[in-house]
């Protein structure tokens, strides 16, 4: 977006407006060229119904400007105002226990509802009127964090209607509902689409079917809802972006689909976050952090911008640790290496009013610039002429990893087993190439396969014709293909496929069919793998195999011991992997690196303990980015055919030292 790197998410209607100034000057010495603003203030916007007062907002834009800073325009409407709700309760939301959630928090409102939408309506057009031609303006975003706060989404009658309307635009006839939700099944059948209800809590579980089209309508609501602002945005903003701060792996919304609405999208990272388990060392979660840029990426296949970038402790009731000084710059330059254009910090200052005083910005309480504003102004100073370099400039991959909201859904509905989680086994499958340094692009089911060289795709719960021949092709046309455990279950509604044994038409192309299967609920498998024994979890697939079939690694327990457990079949002029367990991290590693040796994958350098390799290119240059996430000084191998665009030393890393090489292609 021009030249635009660098940037701070700025709440001056928190702050006194003598102190607006200061700010502006801080920020322009620092390198900020652009800040997001008033995403949260619809009552400093709109004081009382229909008394639009926009002054401020004009005039910290108009500051700003003297200064050289641009704006992003964030709409309001995740904090609907007190005077607006309590005028109108319905648009407060009811949750699955059939509570309302009552004002105090953010997103305290329920997305179908039309009074809403209209206050909505009216403020997003009197803003993108107002602003969308002002030079200063560059961007927009469109709410904030859609579906966030959400965590039951709504389940009132405005919901419940819309909601049958959708299903109605779906299934046409109730025969066809009651046929795709099998609910014939403890006697759930409908006369009618006007029967059907939100999920609330029920006595016992829930019909699978039903779920999964709830979540889809969920999503699709969250979309319209958006969609509704970015029309009106673009009638009246020819020339501004628009974006929304995505959360990497996060389930609400359709991200592939929600990305369509967006010029780019954006992400916000917060690696400190007090929120992640407290078993996680550092090294733990850096392939989580990498795989959530990676899958940003991967929404839209595009480079993105990051809307919030830690810049400090994070916290609301409890606080996470302090970063160490150069950790906040490597953080903010792994973003850089995945693939973002722009790094918006999140926050300016830290806020002394409010729920989030302890999520701490760039500068402290009191306002003094201090060690996390030296450090970043100088990350920002020197990467300022690599950033304009980079631009658009992409990681290139060979291996694809499938990422799918869908299946993500069902084993939400129905996780197997307590410790089964669909984003997290493909992060175990990410962290097994993470660790080899082997680059990896998230893409969706629908996207394009065939650039890649090995394509890794956990879990294809829900299976239809349509993906089943995209697999097969693949193979066919010599792609190395990776399938797992509990692959071709069910249809798209959800209901439990019949015609075949498991995983169905896709038994062509693994050469091996599934005639039962264990759970290991509380145990875990032994699995023969070249000779030595490692451990596996969560499930055991018993398969039968074709005679032409490679059998690569075996049980070595339980009363399957000697069995398959591991398989390769040749298909065409490709191969396709079945892995019938979840193989543990030892096993994952060995397998993953053979799997990627026989498909001919390169890895960017040898494995060093907490140093991460990524790729940025163009049609004319390529980077080269060798991060050390820990503190401890690392020897690392000479890079040749480089050059050293930032760096202290070749060959050594110092502690949270992030090394950037270039090379002309
Ligand atoms: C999110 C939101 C921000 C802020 C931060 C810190 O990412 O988008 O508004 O709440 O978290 O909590
Ligand atoms: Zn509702």
């Amino acid at each position: 977006m021009g030249d635009i790197f660098f940037g701070v998410d700025y709440y001056p209607e928190h702050w006194e407006r003598s102190r607006w100034e200061t700010d502006a000057k801080l920020m322009q010495e620092m390198g900020i060229q652009t800040v997001r603003m008033a995403e949260f203030s619809w009552h400093k916007l709109e004081p009382q119904e229909g008394e639009y007062d926009f002054t401020w907002l004009d005039d910290a834009i108009a500051l700003l400007a003297k200064y050289g800073i641009k704006t992003i325009v964030g709409t309001p409407s995740a904090a609907p105002p007190a005077w607006m709700i309590n005028k109108h309760p319905d648009i407060l939301p009811i949750d699955t226990m059939g509570r309302v959630r009552g004002f105090g928090g953010r997103h305290h409102d329920c997305q179908s509802n039309p009074t809403y939408r209209e206050y909505i309506r009216k403020m997003v057009t009197k803003l993108a009127k107002h602003y969308g031609e002002n030079e200063n303006v560059i961007g927009w975003q469109p709410d904030n964090e859609l579906g966030n706060s959400h965590f039951d989404l709504c389940t009132c009658d405005n919901c419940r209607k819309s909601f049958q309307n959708w299903l109605k635009d779906k299934y046409q006839t109730t025969d066809k509902l009651n046929q795709a939700w099998g609910t014939a099944f403890w006697s759930q059948e409908y006369n009618d689409f006007s029967e059907v209800f939100t999920p609330r809590i029920t006595v016992t579980g829930e019909n699978p079917s039903a779920m999964l089209d709830w979540k889809r309508f969920c999503s699709d609501l969250i979309i319209d809802f958006t969609k509704e602002q970015t029309d009106i945005i673009r009638k009246y903003a020819k020339n501004q972006f628009v974006t929304h701060n995505f959360m990497g792996f996060a389930d609400k919304v359709d991200y592939y689909k929600l990305g369509e609405l967006f010029d780019f999208v954006s992400h916000d990272q917060y690696p400190g976050g007090f929120y992640l388990p407290e078993t996680a060392t550092p090294h733990e979660k850096n392939h989580v952090l990498a795989a959530t840029l990676d899958v940003i990426r991967g929404y839209k296949n595009q480079t993105y911008w990051l809307m919030e970038q830690q810049s400090g402790i994070t916290g609301w009731e409890t606080m996470g640790r302090a970063p160490a000084p150069g950790q906040l710059s490597v953080w903010a330059l792994q973003s850089i290496a995945h693939g973002a254009d722009a790094i918006v910090f999140f926050r300016w200052r830290t806020c002394a009013v409010g729920t989030e005083q302890y999520w701490h910005g760039i500068l402290p309480h009191s306002g003094n610039p201090g060690r996390r504003y030296e450090e970043l102004k100088t990350t920002m100073q020197e990467m300022l002429p690599l950033m304009k370099k980079m631009q658009g400039s992409m990681p290139k991959a060979e291996v694809g990893m499938v990422f799918s909201f869908e299946q993500d859904y069902a084993f939400q509905i129905q996780p197997h087993h307590k410790d089964l989680d669909y984003i997290g086994q493909v992060q175990k499958y990410y962290k097994a190439l993470y660790d080899q340094n082997i680059p990896v692009d998230f893409i969706s089911d629908k996207g394009d396969f065939s650039k890649y060289k090995l394509l890794v795709a956990p879990l294809q719960y829900l299976m239809n014709p349509k993906l089943e021949e995209k697999y097969m092709s693949y193979v066919k046309n010599g792609g190395h293909l990776i399938l797992t455990m509990r692959t071709g279950v069910k249809d798209d509604n959800n209901l439990c496929m019949t015609d075949r044994e498991l995983p169905g038409r896709l038994s062509e192309i693994t050469g091996m069919e599934v005639l039962d299967y264990d759970c290991l609920r509380n145990a875990f498998v032994k699995v023969e793998y070249q000779g030595r024994e490692y451990q596996a979890n969560i499930w055991s697939d018993l398969m039968h195999l074709m005679p032409e079939t490679e059998v690569m690694a075996t049980y070595a327990s339980e009363f399957y011991a000697g069995e398959p457990c591991i398989t390769r079949h040749a298909y065409g002029d490709g191969c396709c992997y079945y892995i019938g367990t979840e193989p543990g991290e030892e096993l994952m590693l060995q397998l993953m690196e053979n799997i990627c040796h026989g498909a001919n994958v390169e890895k960017l350098a040898d494995r060093i303990e907490d140093v991460e390799y990524m790729t940025r290119e163009n049609a004319s240059t390529r980077w080269l980015f060798v991060i050390n996430h820990s503190d401890k000084r690392k020897e690392i191998p000479q890079i040749t055919g480089y050059t050293m665009v930032k760096g202290k030393k070749m060959g050594v890393l110092e502690g949270y030292e992030v090394q950037i090489y270039e090379k002309l292609k």
